[in-house]
């Protein structure tokens, strides 16, 4: 079974290279799951109800969110109905959606869920690593992937090796910056830090750069605004998985600059 997980898809440029890009990976290869980190699609903030329905068109399974997802209000009415969206597991409890969907596919039940760090993020979020435990003792199913949406190398990786073996996908998001990383731990979980993001080269990971460098130069915070000329970059990794061990087989790292 082969699995597409593509990272962070921001704005305009991220979703004319997603649709490019996965159409062209659907031709070569054997997909047959496909998940995405929606959080930046709808004008980098959060993901409007169009652009979900979008994804569906686009063939995708499961599509994850992150610390902005619900920065477009569109989504609290219907994200509550909506059976493949996930957003982070360690939210609040009375959060609306959900942090962790079970799908079927080739006759295995496969599990994606999200936790959000808390390294360098919002501190009030719940423990990621005691709520992947949770997920993990409470719900039964013959694979887990689980997007780690967070800012510190350090913590994924922990985090990946806490559960080596025992979540069979770990990639991380957020960053928008894919990692040289990608591997198959000791133990038999894929892995990657971050697998970067889909959409402007040349912004500021996703925003205008004049913007950005005028935050940091001139210390004028300026309202964010996507890049949406320009060269793109499309990220995402390709995990194989075998559906007799259940286990992975083989990760790759893509990365397409256009
Ligand atoms: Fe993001
Ligand atoms: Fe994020």
């Amino acid at each position: 079974m082969k699995v597409l997980i593509v990272g962070d898809v921001f704005s305009k440029l991220g979703r004319a290279s997603f649709q490019k890009n996965v159409k062209k990976i659907k031709e070569q290869e054997q997909v047959d799951f496909i998940i995405v980190n929606g959080e930046n699609t709808s004008h980098g903030r959060g993901m409007n109800k169009n652009h979900y329905k979008w994804y569906m068109e686009q063939g995708v399974d499961v599509i994850t969110l992150g610390n902005h997802a619900f920065h477009n209000k569109d989504i609290l009415e219907y994200i509550g109905d909506a059976e493949n969206i996930v957003r982070p597991y360690n939210f609040s409890e009375d959060s609306p959606g959900k942090g962790y969907v079970t799908m079927h596919c080739k006759g295995l039940k496969i599990t994606v869920f999200q936790v959000i760090g808390k390294v360098f993020m919002n501190s009030e979020h719940g423990n990621p690593f005691k709520a992947a435990k949770k997920i993990l003792e409470n719900v039964e199913s013959d694979i887990y992937i689980c997007d780690f949406h967070g800012e510190a190398t350090s913590e994924k990786i922990a985090f990946a090796l806490a559960f080596d073996g025992k979540i069979q996908i770990v990639f991380g998001t957020h960053t928008h910056v894919q990692t040289n990383d990608a591997r198959i731990l000791e133990n038999g979980t894929a892995y990657i830090t971050d697998v970067g993001m889909t959409g402007a080269l040349d912004g500021v990971i996703g925003v205008k750069k004049e913007i950005i460098i005028s935050r940091y130069l001139n210390e004028v915070a300026e309202r964010f605004s996507p890049e949406n000329t320009g060269k793109t970059q499309f990220n995402a990794i390709l995990v194989e998985i075998d559906e007799n061990s259940k286990k992975p087989a083989n990760i790759d790292i893509i990365n397409v600059i256009e």
